[in-house]
């Protein structure tokens, strides 16, 4: 019999190897091989959109089509998709009408039908990502989820050690500096290496960092960091881990509708993540997913009073935006009529357009590998060498104001600052053209 976890595997949601078929055919495609053609489409208009074949990364007909599903402004060219997801406009639409429905029928509403729809809702996520229902809660955003979880842990004893990388997010570093003095720890921090060459080097990192700080008892762990876009073997690294006793906390606020995802495969207790950046859900949801095994790891949220056995007493978020709830059905069936892997192939295909170009540029240095499973649709540059703060921020700003195009730098990376550029569905590669050009002068 097929589980749920194993049908959402096939169906390509959770391997990296998944990923890497697409690519292919869509090279083939790219390169005229017969029987790879892209299919021609039909029904490409307002609403669902038809489901594409792999391989059709390159139909600009169709991802035309696509992108014209977002309202983008014309101000700038938008390579800043990184911050958050837009929703396209079906899914507006549904925020729109499950706002008016929330605000006419008020506390009727919400007394006697949202906890009900909820439910249903927790389910249809929860298999989607291959997770039980009762191991997710909805946040508002992945950082409530993470620092609940870095807060509440409670394993850590007087004199271990709690452990995180360079590359991982700003809040969630502090939140597990703050875990440990509150438990009289310590903090041991480890460099990923830049840019990194394969999963193994990066496993060795920590591999080795472990071996230097054998007292850690608590990893932060990021799957696709926000930096240099860098996809991290997390499975590996909490195999690793965890023989060593070890606890993980993956932060996977960038990889859900981003890059192939298998929550539960990544053999962590402990993962935090939202739905606005990559599902495209309204601004305002994330959920906490804690494995049955990891429960009794995490103190109740404070002052609750609920279960013990149950991940809600975890999380205390008070009354939350009711009609972003509703609306992630509408995010999930757009990301579904688009099709997960298309969508995986789509951006990533994006990104390597402009970093392609961009690495024949002298003086533009790429922080983010190429290899199929060690990048999506983020990326990140130096120019010339400059890690400055003040120098990348100047950079980003002459990028927009000189060319009209909008990326964000970034800090707290060992090797110095950058410039990140995320492309996203809305995209065309006319967008990725206009910043490969701009490079070529800021370069010169
Ligand atoms: C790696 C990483 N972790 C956590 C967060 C926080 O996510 P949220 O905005 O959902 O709180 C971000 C946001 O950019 C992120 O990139």
């Amino acid at each position: 019999m097929t589980t749920r976890r194993q049908f959402i595997r096939r169906a390509g949601l959770g391997t990296a190897a998944a990923l890497a078929l697409p690519h292919a055919l869509g090279r083939a495609a790219a390169a005229g091989v017969p029987g790879a053609q892209t299919p021609v489409l039909t029904r490409p208009e307002h609403g669902a959109l038809p489901r594409l074949a792999p391989g059709s990364a390159y139909d600009e007909d169709y991802w035309e089509k696509v992108a014209a599903q977002y309202d983008i402004t014309d101000k700038v060219t938008n390579l800043e998709g990184g911050y958050w997801g837009m929703m396209a406009r079906p899914v507006l639409e549904a925020f729109h009408s499950n706002t008016e429905r929330i605000n006419r029928e008020n506390s009727y509403y919400a007394r006697t039908r949202f906890d009900k729809e909820a439910m249903a809702i927790r389910e249809r996520v929860a298999a989607t990502l291959g997770v039980e229902a009762g191991e997710l809660a909805f946040s508002r955003n992945a950082t409530e989820a993470l620092q609940a979880l870095i807060g509440q842990y409670n394993r850590l004893e007087p004199g271990e050690t709690v452990m995180y990388a360079d590359l991982d997010y700003p809040a969630m570093q502090n939140a597990m500096n703050a875990l440990a003095a509150r438990r009289r720890a310590s903090v041991r921090t480890l460099v990923i290496p830049e840019p990194a060459e394969s999963a193994g080097q990066i496993v060795d990192a920590y591999r080795a960092a472990l071996d230097a700080h054998p007292k850690t008892r608590l990893l932060l762990l990021t799957h696709v960091n926000n930096k240099t876009g860098l996809v991290h073997p997390v499975r590996e690294i909490t195999a690793l881990a965890r023989s060593r006793g070890v606890d993980v906390i993956v932060d996977a606020a960038h990889s859900w509708g981003h890059v192939p995802l298998d929550v539960s495969g990544f053999g962590a207790d402990y993962v935090g993540l939202n739905l606005h950046k990559w599902i495209g859900a309204p601004l305002g949801v994330g959920a906490m997913y804690i494995r049955s095994s990891g429960l009794g790891g995490i103190d109740r949220a404070h002052g609750d009073t609920g279960s013990l056995d149950a991940i809600d007493s975890r999380l205390h978020t008070g009354t939350m935006n009711f009609a972003t709830i509703l609306t992630i059905p509408a995010a999930l069936d757009f990301q579904e009529s688009v099709g997960w892997v298309n969508k995986f192939t789509r951006i990533r295909y994006l990104r390597d357009l402009w970093v392609q170009e961009a690495r024949k540029i002298e003086g533009v240095y790429i922080l983010t590998p190429d290899h199929d499973d060690l990048v999506g649709a983020i990326s990140s540059f130096r120019l010339h060498g400059e890690g400055g703060a003040e120098a990348n921020r100047a950079l980003v700003r002459r990028l927009v104001d000189e060319f009209g195009v909008f990326t964000v730098a970034r800090s707290g990376i060992a090797g110095g600052d950058c410039v990140r550029v995320t492309p996203a569905l809305y995209n065309l590669p006319r967008d990725l053209e206009k910043l490969v050009g701009a490079l070529r002068e800021v370069a010169a």
